[in-house]
Protein backbone atom coordinates (compact mmCIF):
# COMPACT_ATOMS: atom_id res chain seq x y z
CA UNK A 1 0.00 0.00 0.00
CA UNK A 2 1.11 3.52 -0.89
CA UNK A 3 1.43 5.31 2.47
CA UNK A 4 2.69 8.57 3.06
CA UNK A 5 3.54 8.89 6.75
CA UNK A 6 1.99 12.21 7.46
CA UNK A 7 3.63 14.48 10.51
CA UNK A 8 1.80 14.43 13.91
CA UNK A 9 -1.81 14.05 12.66
CA UNK A 10 -4.81 14.82 14.52
CA UNK A 11 -7.17 11.99 13.88
CA UNK A 12 -10.95 12.53 15.17
CA UNK A 13 -13.32 9.27 15.37
CA UNK A 14 -17.16 8.75 15.63
CA UNK A 15 -17.00 5.24 16.49
CA UNK A 16 -20.57 4.87 15.44
CA UNK A 17 -22.52 0.97 14.90
CA UNK A 18 -21.94 -0.46 18.12
CA UNK A 19 -25.58 -1.29 18.49
CA UNK A 20 -26.19 -2.60 15.19
CA UNK A 21 -22.84 -4.75 15.46
CA UNK A 22 -24.92 -6.35 18.14
CA UNK A 23 -27.98 -6.97 16.87
CA UNK A 24 -26.72 -8.26 13.64
CA UNK A 25 -25.41 -10.53 15.78
CA UNK A 26 -28.83 -11.68 17.73
CA UNK A 27 -27.46 -10.09 20.87
CA UNK A 28 -28.83 -7.02 23.04
CA UNK A 29 -27.65 -3.74 21.79
CA UNK A 30 -25.81 -3.03 24.73
CA UNK A 31 -23.24 -6.18 24.38
CA UNK A 32 -22.23 -3.82 21.15
CA UNK A 33 -20.72 -1.22 23.61
CA UNK A 34 -17.77 -3.34 25.47
CA UNK A 35 -16.89 -5.02 21.74
CA UNK A 36 -16.64 -1.13 20.74
CA UNK A 37 -14.13 -0.55 24.18
CA UNK A 38 -11.84 -3.62 22.94
CA UNK A 39 -12.55 -2.04 19.20
CA UNK A 40 -10.42 1.51 20.93
CA UNK A 41 -8.25 -0.26 23.06
CA UNK A 42 -6.38 -1.60 19.39
CA UNK A 43 -6.82 1.84 17.61
CA UNK A 44 -5.13 3.34 20.93
CA UNK A 45 -2.17 0.75 20.47
CA UNK A 46 -2.11 1.44 16.81
CA UNK A 47 -2.25 5.27 16.71
CA UNK A 48 1.39 6.07 17.41
CA UNK A 49 2.34 3.52 14.92
CA UNK A 50 0.11 5.54 11.98
CA UNK A 51 1.80 9.08 13.02
CA UNK A 52 -1.50 9.90 15.20
CA UNK A 53 -0.30 12.76 17.95
CA UNK A 54 -3.43 13.55 18.82
CA UNK A 55 -6.66 10.75 18.77
CA UNK A 56 -10.20 12.23 19.51
CA UNK A 57 -12.71 10.34 19.62
CA UNK A 58 -16.56 10.03 20.60
CA UNK A 59 -17.74 8.40 23.47
CA UNK A 60 -20.98 9.25 24.80
CA UNK A 61 -22.74 12.47 23.05
CA UNK A 62 -24.86 15.02 25.07
CA UNK A 63 -27.63 14.05 22.94
CA UNK A 64 -26.76 10.23 23.67
CA UNK A 65 -28.47 10.82 27.36
CA UNK A 66 -31.89 10.45 25.43
CA UNK A 67 -31.53 6.56 25.17
CA UNK A 68 -33.33 3.86 27.32
CA UNK A 69 -32.10 3.98 31.08
CA UNK A 70 -30.53 0.71 31.28
CA UNK A 71 -28.34 1.75 28.08
CA UNK A 72 -27.13 5.17 29.92
CA UNK A 73 -26.02 3.03 32.82
CA UNK A 74 -23.85 0.23 30.32
CA UNK A 75 -22.15 2.95 28.70
CA UNK A 76 -21.30 4.99 32.14
CA UNK A 77 -20.42 1.78 33.79
CA UNK A 78 -18.24 0.41 30.94
CA UNK A 79 -16.78 4.04 30.45
CA UNK A 80 -15.66 3.91 34.08
CA UNK A 81 -14.49 0.30 33.82
CA UNK A 82 -12.39 1.42 30.20
CA UNK A 83 -10.76 4.12 32.20
CA UNK A 84 -9.50 2.23 35.54
CA UNK A 85 -8.30 -0.56 32.85
CA UNK A 86 -6.56 1.53 30.71
CA UNK A 87 -4.72 4.09 32.67
CA UNK A 88 -2.31 1.94 33.95
CA UNK A 89 -1.84 0.79 30.29
CA UNK A 90 -1.35 4.54 28.78
CA UNK A 91 0.80 5.27 31.53
CA UNK A 92 2.99 2.11 30.68
CA UNK A 93 2.86 3.17 26.98
CA UNK A 94 3.76 7.20 27.08
CA UNK A 95 0.12 8.22 26.23
CA UNK A 96 -1.80 10.95 27.78
CA UNK A 97 -5.21 10.81 28.46
CA UNK A 98 -7.54 13.69 28.66
CA UNK A 99 -11.42 14.08 28.41
CA UNK A 100 -13.22 16.60 27.12
CA UNK A 101 -17.21 17.56 27.62
CA UNK A 102 -19.61 18.22 30.33
CA UNK A 103 -19.07 16.56 34.11
CA UNK A 104 -21.61 17.93 36.03
CA UNK A 105 -24.20 15.22 34.95
CA UNK A 106 -21.79 12.71 35.29
CA UNK A 107 -21.47 9.82 37.93
CA UNK A 108 -19.30 10.61 40.97
CA UNK A 109 -17.36 8.13 40.34
CA UNK A 110 -16.74 8.47 36.61
CA UNK A 111 -15.66 11.78 37.46
CA UNK A 112 -13.22 10.61 40.50
CA UNK A 113 -12.14 7.75 37.44
CA UNK A 114 -11.28 10.77 34.84
CA UNK A 115 -9.50 12.64 37.51
CA UNK A 116 -7.30 9.73 38.21
CA UNK A 117 -6.77 9.16 34.54
CA UNK A 118 -5.93 12.73 33.71
CA UNK A 119 -3.64 13.09 36.61
CA UNK A 120 -1.52 9.96 36.32
CA UNK A 121 -0.86 10.07 32.30
CA UNK A 122 -0.13 14.28 32.60
CA UNK A 123 3.35 12.75 31.57
CA UNK A 124 2.35 10.48 28.40
CA UNK A 125 3.91 12.05 25.24
CA UNK A 126 4.02 9.66 22.06
CA UNK A 127 0.20 10.40 21.83
CA UNK A 128 -2.42 12.27 23.45
CA UNK A 129 -5.79 10.63 23.92
CA UNK A 130 -9.54 12.77 24.22
CA UNK A 131 -12.02 10.88 24.89
CA UNK A 132 -15.63 12.97 24.61
CA UNK A 133 -17.78 12.33 26.81
CA UNK A 134 -21.78 14.05 27.34
CA UNK A 135 -19.83 16.03 24.25
CA UNK A 136 -21.94 18.49 22.63
CA UNK A 137 -19.68 20.78 19.84
CA UNK A 138 -22.74 23.26 19.89
CA UNK A 139 -22.51 23.43 23.59
CA UNK A 140 -19.14 24.41 23.88
CA UNK A 141 -19.11 26.60 20.91
CA UNK A 142 -22.10 28.59 22.92
CA UNK A 143 -19.98 28.28 26.77
CA UNK A 144 -16.72 29.73 24.61
CA UNK A 145 -19.20 32.73 23.01
CA UNK A 146 -20.12 32.94 26.86
CA UNK A 147 -16.49 33.56 28.10
CA UNK A 148 -15.50 35.80 25.41
CA UNK A 149 -14.58 39.62 26.10
CA UNK A 150 -16.76 41.14 23.15
CA UNK A 151 -13.83 43.03 21.28
CA UNK A 152 -10.74 41.56 20.16
CA UNK A 153 -11.67 38.01 19.65
CA UNK A 154 -9.67 36.03 17.00
CA UNK A 155 -9.79 32.79 15.72
CA UNK A 156 -6.66 31.59 17.99
CA UNK A 157 -8.21 33.03 21.15
CA UNK A 158 -11.73 31.82 20.78
CA UNK A 159 -9.96 27.83 19.73
CA UNK A 160 -8.19 28.58 23.37
CA UNK A 161 -11.36 29.13 24.87
CA UNK A 162 -12.80 26.35 23.34
CA UNK A 163 -10.37 23.87 24.64
CA UNK A 164 -9.00 23.40 20.92
CA UNK A 165 -5.88 20.96 21.22
CA UNK A 166 -5.24 21.81 17.17
CA UNK A 167 -7.58 21.37 14.30
CA UNK A 168 -8.59 18.26 13.08
CA UNK A 169 -6.57 16.74 9.89
CA UNK A 170 -8.64 13.60 9.33
CA UNK A 171 -12.43 12.83 11.01
CA UNK A 172 -13.21 9.18 10.76
CA UNK A 173 -17.27 8.02 11.05
CA UNK A 174 -17.84 3.96 11.33
CA UNK A 175 -21.11 2.60 11.16
CA UNK A 176 -21.87 3.73 7.37
CA UNK A 177 -23.99 7.35 8.64
CA UNK A 178 -22.71 10.22 6.75
CA UNK A 179 -22.95 13.10 9.55
CA UNK A 180 -21.20 14.89 12.45
CA UNK A 181 -24.36 14.33 15.02
CA UNK A 182 -22.32 17.35 17.20
CA UNK A 183 -18.80 16.21 17.10
CA UNK A 184 -16.12 19.03 17.04
CA UNK A 185 -17.86 21.23 14.47
CA UNK A 186 -15.32 24.13 15.18
CA UNK A 187 -12.34 21.86 15.14
CA UNK A 188 -13.32 20.77 11.92
CA UNK A 189 -13.46 23.38 9.74
CA UNK A 190 -11.08 21.95 7.56
CA UNK A 191 -10.90 18.30 8.17
CA UNK A 192 -10.98 15.48 5.63
CA UNK A 193 -13.84 13.59 6.04
CA UNK A 194 -13.63 9.83 5.80
CA UNK A 195 -16.81 7.48 6.02
CA UNK A 196 -16.71 3.61 6.86
CA UNK A 197 -19.44 1.33 6.57
CA UNK A 198 -17.68 -1.11 9.06
CA UNK A 199 -19.77 -0.96 12.28
CA UNK A 200 -17.40 0.14 15.09
CA UNK A 201 -16.57 -3.20 17.43
CA UNK A 202 -15.30 -4.33 13.74
CA UNK A 203 -13.29 -1.28 12.81
CA UNK A 204 -9.42 -2.46 12.31
CA UNK A 205 -6.11 -1.14 12.93
CA UNK A 206 -5.68 -2.10 9.50
CA UNK A 207 -9.02 0.06 8.56
CA UNK A 208 -7.13 2.90 10.37
CA UNK A 209 -4.00 2.66 8.22
CA UNK A 210 -6.98 2.30 4.77
CA UNK A 211 -8.41 5.54 6.06
CA UNK A 212 -5.08 7.54 6.39
CA UNK A 213 -4.00 6.06 3.08
CA UNK A 214 -7.58 7.66 1.36
CA UNK A 215 -5.85 10.60 3.34
CA UNK A 216 -2.83 10.80 2.24
CA UNK A 217 -4.36 11.30 -1.42
CA UNK A 218 -6.30 13.83 -0.88
CA UNK A 219 -5.12 17.78 -1.76
CA UNK A 220 -6.33 20.10 1.46
CA UNK A 221 -6.11 23.74 -0.11
CA UNK A 222 -7.37 25.42 2.44
CA UNK A 223 -9.46 27.78 0.28
CA UNK A 224 -6.64 28.48 -1.87
CA UNK A 225 -5.02 27.22 -5.12
CA UNK A 226 -3.72 23.35 -6.05
CA UNK A 227 -0.25 23.38 -5.68
CA UNK A 228 1.56 24.76 -9.06
CA UNK A 229 2.23 21.82 -11.45
CA UNK A 230 5.77 20.65 -11.65
CA UNK A 231 7.97 22.77 -14.37
CA UNK A 232 7.81 21.68 -18.09
CA UNK A 233 10.91 21.01 -19.99
CA UNK A 234 12.20 24.03 -20.62
CA UNK A 235 12.20 24.63 -17.02
CA UNK A 236 9.40 27.27 -17.61
CA UNK A 237 6.38 27.17 -14.79
CA UNK A 238 3.27 26.09 -17.14
CA UNK A 239 0.05 28.60 -16.13
C1 LIG B 1 -22.00 4.27 19.06
O1 LIG B 1 -22.77 3.19 18.71
C2 LIG B 1 -21.78 4.35 20.56
C3 LIG B 1 -22.55 5.40 21.21
C4 LIG B 1 -23.31 6.27 20.61
C5 LIG B 1 -22.44 5.49 22.66
P1 LIG B 1 -24.35 3.25 18.73
O2 LIG B 1 -24.84 2.82 20.06
O3 LIG B 1 -24.85 4.58 18.26
O4 LIG B 1 -24.70 2.13 17.66
P2 LIG B 1 -25.78 2.21 16.50
O5 LIG B 1 -25.48 3.42 15.70
O6 LIG B 1 -27.13 2.30 17.18
O7 LIG B 1 -25.59 0.94 15.75
C1 LIG C 1 -22.72 9.76 17.68
O1 LIG C 1 -23.43 8.62 17.35
C2 LIG C 1 -22.23 9.67 19.10
C3 LIG C 1 -21.21 8.66 19.37
C4 LIG C 1 -20.66 7.86 18.50
C5 LIG C 1 -20.74 8.62 20.75
P1 LIG C 1 -25.01 8.56 17.46
O2 LIG C 1 -25.41 7.17 17.10
O3 LIG C 1 -25.48 9.07 18.77
O4 LIG C 1 -25.47 9.59 16.32
P2 LIG C 1 -26.81 9.68 15.49
O5 LIG C 1 -27.95 9.70 16.47
O6 LIG C 1 -26.89 8.48 14.61
O7 LIG C 1 -26.69 10.95 14.70
MG1 LIG D 1 -25.28 5.33 16.44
Amino acid sequence: MNFTIQSNLHVAIIMDGNGRWATGRGLPRIAGHPAGAEALRRIVEAAPGCNIGTLTVYTFSSDNWTRPQYEVDALMSLLGCYLARETPRCLASDVRMTVIGRRDRLPESLCLAIENAERTTSGGRILELRLAIDYSARDAILNASARTSGDGVTRERFAALLGESRPVDVLIRTGGEQRLSDFLLWECAYAELIFSKTMWPDFSPADLRRALDQYSHRERRFGGIPLPPPANAKGHWLR
